[in-house]
């Protein structure tokens, strides 16, 4: 009796500290508020899961508005595809979010315009052919600035080096919360890349709402439109993209202990009925082996390494440890980071290739039989880290 009066207590006692400090602990950060200009701004092209061929654009603006998409080749209007709105209020105003879907397009130059009553953005970008045999990537890990922090000089430096990839493949923690100024400063950091060129975004944790990683908000789902061809309660979020050479698979790691049996049979899926792409790519923010001192992601490294392995997974692009290291070979684990955040290395001797205090990016190449990955750190001229992998 004496003992269940004690239990009764101390649960009474952990109830109370939980309750009074439960919006300190997991409750969301206020944003501060907001006013958005009536302007086109913030545009981002996404790939559809075809990947070479379809193209979504979104933006924001201040108000709602009738906006069209027109698309033009050599001056001439292609088509025009009315915009899909929607509102976002949160914390610290409103957001009004719009996106356009291209469908299928073949290879060559477009313009687009962002049309009301007049043009009120335009811009190009480029949709490549599958006979060159070969796709390129990008891939950055967290960002995460919380003021400016040169972010858009590595990402000129990058573009300069590397113009013409298919895509920038982001591994989370893009923005340090979820909140306009954060966006804001993500977007001023890639402005002179977003407008032109695809971006895979995967989420981290820096993206959702403080606390127990269940509110993503619906500003990233309107901004990154992906396919929604992900298991269910992740579309959109979780999903895949093909490019000839490559399937390149987003995971959503900061949900996955409330998907785990529908994220598994997915992946299943997805990794192994992958048509003719002889590489895959896994992007997920939270690292397999962590290289970051005293962490370690229990689920990811006990449920998701092993399915990984036993599926083919040629290559793992993972963030969240600010700090960089590289094991394993089927597939190769690579935690990565491009914030001026850095942690220690937990311990080297854990890894095949460990390092910290740079901000690093890689840059990927696959053609039908080869994946090639260096990674190189800001200024740098010469690689740090290379590897290749080979398919019979
Ligand atoms: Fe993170």
């Amino acid at each position: 009796m004496r003992k269940l009066y004690i239990g009764s207590q101390i649960l009474l006692v952990i109830g109370a500290i939980l309750g009074i400090n439960w919006d300190k602990w997991f409750g969301d950060l206020p944003e501060p508020d907001f006013v958005l200009p009536d302007k086109v701004q913030r545009l981002f092209i996404t790939p559809g899961e075809d990947a070479l061929h379809e193209r979504t654009l979104s933006w924001v603006s201040g108000s709602k508005r009738a906006f069209c998409l027109d698309l033009l080749r050599d001056s001439t209007l292609l088509k025009r595809i009315h915009a899909a709105h929607h509102v976002v209020k949160s914390g610290g105003g409103t957001t009004h979010l719009y996106h356009a879907k291209t469908g299928a397009l073949t290879e060559g130059a477009y313009t687009y315009r962002v049309v009301d009553e007049d043009i009120e953005y335009e811009g190009n970008f480029r949709i490549k052919g599958a006979n060159t045999g070969r796709q390129s990537f990008i891939y950055i890990g967290d960002i995460q600035d919380r003021w400016p922090s040169g972010t858009d000089t590595l990402v000129m430096e990058v573009q300069d080096r590397f113009p013409d990839v298919d895509a920038w493949i982001f591994g989370g923690d893009m923005i340090e919360r979820p909140h306009d100024r954060h966006w804001a400063l993500f977007y001023d950091a890639v402005k002179t890349l977003a407008p032109s060129t695809p971006f895979i975004p995967a989420t981290g944790n820096h993206e959702y709402e403080m606390g127990l990683n269940t509110d993503l908000g619906d500003r990233w789902v309107h901004t990154f439109v992906m396919p929604h061809n992900g298991p269910k309660y992740r579309e959109g979020i979780t999903y895949y993209v093909d490019y000839p050479n490559v399937r390149i698979v987003c995971v959503d790691t900061n949900t996955y202990e409330w998907n785990l049996p529908q994220t598994n049979t997915w992946l299943q899926r997805v990794l192994t009925e992958r048509r003719d792409s002889p590489f895959v790519i896994v992007v997920g923010h939270h690292a397999v082996h962590s290289v970051r001192k005293g962490r370690k992601n229990y689920l990811v490294h006990h449920l998701l390494g092993p399915l990984y392995e036993s599926c083919g997974v040629d290559l793992v692009l993972q963030g969240h440890d600010h700090a960089y290291a590289r094991d394993g070979q089927n597939p190769v684990y690579i935690v990565s980071t491009a914030a001026v955040k850095h942690y220690a290395v937990g311990d080297p001797e854990a890894h095949d290739f460990s390092t910290t205090g740079g901000r690093y990016y890689q840059h990927l190449q696959v053609t039908p039989d080869t994946l090639f990955y260096t990674a190189y750190d800001k200024g740098e001229n010469e690689p740090f880290d290379q590897f290749f992998i080979t398919k019979e």
